[in-house]
């Protein structure tokens, strides 16, 4: 983008700000590494157009959401179907059973089957499930793990940026202004991976602790990944504590295969909320998990969640057509080609250019951990990430015409592709994303 085009997308972005705080709808819409939101014409299976007719090759895919790109013909076909009943809300249709069948059919954990609309929504109402299962009130969460915005679950997603103790619980920082400090007694946090940190918590607070909530892959910090041993831990030690397992899968649902995050460790949670890739780009998520616990559910249990647009027409019909694309053959064959190709390519290129960054992908979404060579293995190693260079990277592949959105300095945030990226976008993404690199050893990044 030369200058002159900076200046009139700008010039977007300041308008907009006179009619909405900072100019979006949503803070993450904010690039903070490019100072302004791409104000967009059209998107188009990998691709975005901005408002000045420029095309990006998309990492972002709507935070996560297009897993099939962007305008797929069968989700498009979907919603026309949807609009020819009558876009409805508030009624049940045959169709919102039968999407609750295939998620039933393809989870393990899904023995019944709750809609909402975000991924807040989701959590709010696992939350709320496993205290009324349970009988107990506190949640403990993980450091570094990201859960939505709802008050109970905005601990700690980014903060504290100092190095913690191994074996101890880390301090509870909320991540937002406006959430009463007496919410504090309800929260636990601890370092994800450290069993001994887990442990001690449980052991102490045990009988407690209603609910342990995680990103079975930790996408939101740069795709941190666990291993079975832990993760069969963590299962065996809430069972064991009558503490509920939820599985928040908000983000790493279906990026690995048509199962989940629980499929890939083959660890079955209590509860899971599945969202954002499950309806490609349509708001639509599911809490899904035990019988027993989802009976609590009303109108049949005293768990109450309802709400107008729950399992609305429009995305139940765009969730069932998008399950349907993921689950045909070979589609995994493509998404892995793709991973494989992408991730060393970009190592490949980090390498050849001297720029010390790790590339950690699974499936279909990855981080790019700037100032790294070795793995990032635990939320406490981001704290060395080199944001400057990471807003450098980000401002360059901008520049050439490669869209990865940032989610602050702080941390490596989470990238992706979809699955209409085809082998011959990702050569292309990679020439630019090398011209990119040559810009930023010249320092003609903008
Ligand atoms: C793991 C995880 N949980 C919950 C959420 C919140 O979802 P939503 O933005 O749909 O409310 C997100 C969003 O990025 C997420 O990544």
């Amino acid at each position: 983008m030369s200058s002159a085009e900076l200046t009139r997308v700008s010039n977007f972005q300041k308008e907009a700000e006179a009619y909405l705080p900072g100019g979006v709808a949503g803070s993450g819409r904010f690039n903070p590494s490019l100072g302004y939101s791409l104000f967009l014409k059209r998107a188009e299976g990998p691709r975005l157009y901005d408002l000045d007719g420029k095309e990006y090759i998309d990492f972002n895919l709507s935070h996560g959401a297009c897993f099939l790109g962007h305008g797929h013909p069968a989700i498009r076909k979907a919603i026309e179907e949807a609009l020819d009943i009558g876009v409805l809300s508030g009624y049940e249709t045959e169709y919102t059973a039968d999407l609750a069948k295939t998620v039933i059919d393809m989870i393990p954990c899904a023995e019944m089957v709750r809609l909402g609309n975000s991924g807040t929504e989701g959590t709010m109402l696992t939350l709320r499930l496993a205290r009324a299962f349970t009988g107990k009130k506190k949640m403990l969460k993980f450091w570094g793990h990201f859960h939505g915005l709802h008050d109970y679950v905005m601990y700690n997603a980014h903060a504290p940026q100092t190095p913690q103790k191994p074996g101890e619980l880390v301090p509870l920082v909320r991540e937002s202004a406006g959430i009463p400090e007496e919410l504090d007694s309800l929260v636990l946090v601890v370092p994800w991976k450290d069993e001994e940190a887990l442990e001690k918590a449980v052991r102490a607070e045990g009988d407690q602790i209603a609910a342990i909530i995680m990103e079975p892959i930790n996408y939101n910090s740069g795709c941190i990944v666990a291993d079975k041993p832990y993760m069969e831990f963590v299962r065996d030690l809430a069972a064991r504590n009558n503490i509920v397992l939820i599985y928040d899968e908000v983000l790493s649902a279906f990026r690995t295969g048509p199962s989940c995050g629980q499929g890939y460790y083959g660890v079955t949670p209590d509860l899971c909320v599945i969202s954002k890739a499950v309806a490609n780009g349509i708001p639509a998520a599911i809490v899904a998990g035990r019988k027993d616990i989802m009976v609590m559910n009303t109108p049949i249990g005293d768990v109450l969640h309802s709400g107008t647009y729950c399992g609305n027409l429009v995305s139940v019909m765009a969730a069932r057509a998008c399950l349907a694309e993921i689950t045909k053959t070979g589609f995994y064959d493509h998404i892995y080609a793709v991973a494989d190709k992408l991730y060393s390519g970009l190592a490949g290129l980090f390498e050849g250019a001297g720029v010390p960054a790790r590339v950690q992908g699974l499936g279909a979404r990855f981080g790019i951990h700037f100032g790294f060579t070795e793995e990032v293995k635990t939320y406490g190693d981001t704290l060395k990430h080199d944001g400057q260079m990471a807003t450098a990277f980000l401002r360059a592949c901008a520049n050439r015409g490669v869209y990865f959105h940032s989610y602050g300095r702080i941390a490596a945030g989470h990238h992706g592709f979809s699955a209409s990226h085809t082998l011959e976008d990702i050569d292309e993404a990679l020439n630019r994303i090398e011209s990119a690199l040559g810009d930023m050893r010249r320092g003609e990044t903008i």
